[in-house]
């Protein structure tokens, strides 16, 4: 039978007209477009969106009381409304926000008092508490509850919501409050949220919150209504960092254009010296040489042809590194406090490095820290064999690394972040750890800088510059040779300990043997002429030991440019 054969009918498409294809055309605002991509705002995965959320929260409430001027107190709790249903709540003490402003800053995303700002604050963006809101609302439907009062103004009660159209605020129930309240508190529900305990929960975040702010005083209330409460361990606050001026180094041409439009100087040579850091006179001349324009135009009248001419001279004009007076470290005194206190180890070594520069002009500074032995590290339970027949499961501790930007931890994304990278590539077996992986130690590492380069707009992980991961080795490799010397002079100590041990188990038996063989019979000087052969020996084995320091050599590669090279 001869077979059919379906012949396929050829389409053929025709232009279609632009005018046709633009009847689609729609401007988004900036919370829609959030609203499709909340995974940018670090809010995917159901206990990773709870961390976030903490972290927006409790960041906005540590930066306000800083800035303040109060010291901060804290309080999240967290409870469960149904199968993967909650409501959170965050009380500060800090400055609470004026009526007129609560709305604009909570309810509308990019709106904020740090984005505009060269300032080592935890908050950059103005979309952290707006996206918290936003996501509450597309989860449950439900505003946000509001209470805030400030020193001059009355305590106002109101419910938020977003308009995502327009990304506006939607405020309703707006009411004043009888009893005086100072700070910020906010209650908002969420669902498709999981809570577990663990190594990236909620409980482990605030921990290490604590951790790197002694100051705090933060308690935790849990679904099972358990308080877990960290008392701060210094009564100061820090110093506040100031606001830095953009380096030349690090500015772009349209942002040359854009501080040209918005400021105030007349001349293009006053502009440059007002605008941006360790811009003076010398700099001035040597641009006006290399630049085919005259300097003392109207910035506002420099053209985009102009500006990269000027970029252009930058870039051949030297130039000191930029200052790094305006950043605020937790301090050495300060991370052994807490450390002590909420690790409880039983050796701990921190240090705080200078502040350098990265390239691109900014400032920055590293923090690093070990805790070994006691509390250190985290508990994992392990599967072992008892009596070589039962299975039985026992807690052991393992290494962790605690990573920080500008104080504020950073649990996600470990694998893809400088700092992590940075401490695995630490030969750890030459300070004494012969199993970083299943040894109790907590490597701490905080980086400070008024521009932290974050791998994405998630912020959980850092990105590999060189200058960044160079600081980062030489801390790790300060403190890790100190904990050397520890943990090889605690094995010794032990293994002195256990060769006694031995020593006075067998030293009767070897007397006696010696009474028969030799005929001596004063047991008691054979005893102690034997005691003193063996601490004898053992001495010389001590003084054969090396210390770890001897052959640990500083990557002098790496020096403290006072000029700041492209
Ligand atoms: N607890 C608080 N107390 C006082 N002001 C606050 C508080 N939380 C937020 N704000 C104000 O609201 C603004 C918006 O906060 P939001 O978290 O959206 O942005 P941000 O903190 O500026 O930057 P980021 O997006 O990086 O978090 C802040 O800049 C701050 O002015
Ligand atoms: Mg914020």
């Amino acid at each position: 039978m001869a077979e059919k054969v379906q012949e396929k009918k050829e389409i053929v498409r025709k232009e279609v007209e632009a005018e046709q294809l633009f009847t689609e055309f729609k401007e988004h605002s900036v919370a829609d477009f959030f609203k499709k991509n909340k995974q940018m705002l670090g809010l995917s995965g159901k206990q990773r969106t709870l961390t976030t959320i903490i972290h927006e929260l409790v960041t906005n409430s540590l930066d306000a009381c800083e800035e303040a001027g109060i010291l901060p107190e804290i309080e999240v709790s967290l409870s469960e409304l149904g199968s993967e249903y909650y409501e959170i709540s965050v009380v500060d003490n800090g400055p609470g926000i004026p009526e007129d402003k609560v709305a604009s800053a909570l309810g509308k995303l990019l709106a904020g008092t740090k984005f505009h700002r060269l300032v080592q604050t935890r908050g950059q963006q103005g979309i952290g508490v707006s996206g918290i809101i936003l996501l509450s609302q597309m989860t449950t439907g439900k505003p946000t509850k509001v209470i805030s009062g400030t020193n001059k103004g009355k305590t106002v009660s109101l419910e938020i919501a977003i308009d995502s159209k327009t990304n506006t605020p939607k405020v309703t129930d707006k009411h004043y409050l009888d009893n005086k309240f100072k700070g910020l508190a906010l209650k908002c529900k969420f669902k498709d949220l999981i809570y577990k305990k663990g190594q990236n929960s909620i409980d482990e975040y605030l921990r290490r919150t604590a951790i790197a702010n002694p100051h705090l005083t933060l308690q935790f209330q849990d679904p099972q209504g358990e308080i877990t409460k960290y008392t701060r361990t210094v009564n100061k606050l820090p110093n506040i960092p100031t606001a830095v001026k953009p380096h030349p180094r690090g500015v772009t041409v349209d942002e040359m254009l854009t501080y040209a439009r918005h400021g105030s100087a007349r001349k293009v040579n006053s502009f440059l010296t007002s605008t941006f850091d360790r811009f003076g006179q010398t700099a001035v001349d040597n641009i006006q040489k290399l630049v085919h324009f005259d300097l003392n135009k109207d910035p506002r009248a420099l053209s985009w042809e102009e500006a990269e001419d000027l970029i252009k001279a930058i870039k051949q004009t030297k130039f000191i590194a930029p200052s790094t007076d305006n950043l605020v470290p937790i301090g050495e005194d300060h991370i052994k406090k807490s450390l002590k206190a909420i690790v409880e180890p039983e050796f701990l070594c921190v240090v705080t490095r200078k502040p350098t520069v990265y390239q691109g002009g900014y400032a920055f500074q590293v923090e690093a820290g070990v805790a070994y032995g006691g509390k250190a590290g985290r508990l994992v339970s392990v599967e072992k064999i008892k009596d070589k027949k039962e299975v039985v499961i026992e807690e052991v501790r393992a290494s962790e690394i605690i990573r920080y930007a500008n104080k504020a931890p950073l649990l996600f994304d470990a694998g893809g972040c400088a700092i992590t990278k940075t401490v695995e590539s630490v030969d750890w077996k030459r300070y004494g750890v012969s199993n970083f992986d299943n040894s109790p130690i907590t490597v701490f590492v905080n980086l400070i800088s008024v521009h932290i380069p974050y791998t994405s707009a998630g912020k959980s992980a850092v990105s590999d510059d060189s200058d960044i991961v160079n600081e980062i080795k030489l801390a790790l490799m300060d403190v890790s040779r100190k904990v050397g010397i520890y943990i090889i002079e605690k094995k010794r100590e032990e293994e002195k300990k256990e060769k006694k041990k031995v020593f006075a188990k067998y030293a009767p038996y070897v007397v006696e043997a010696l009474v028969h063989t030799t005929g001596e019979k004063n047991k008691d000087l054979l005893l102690k002429n034997l005691s003193n052969m063996v601490l004898e020996k053992l001495k010389m084995e001590e003084a054969g030991v090396k210390a770890p320091e001897d052959d640990v050599v500083e990557d002098d590669s790496i020096t403290e440019e006072e000029e700041f090279e492209e």
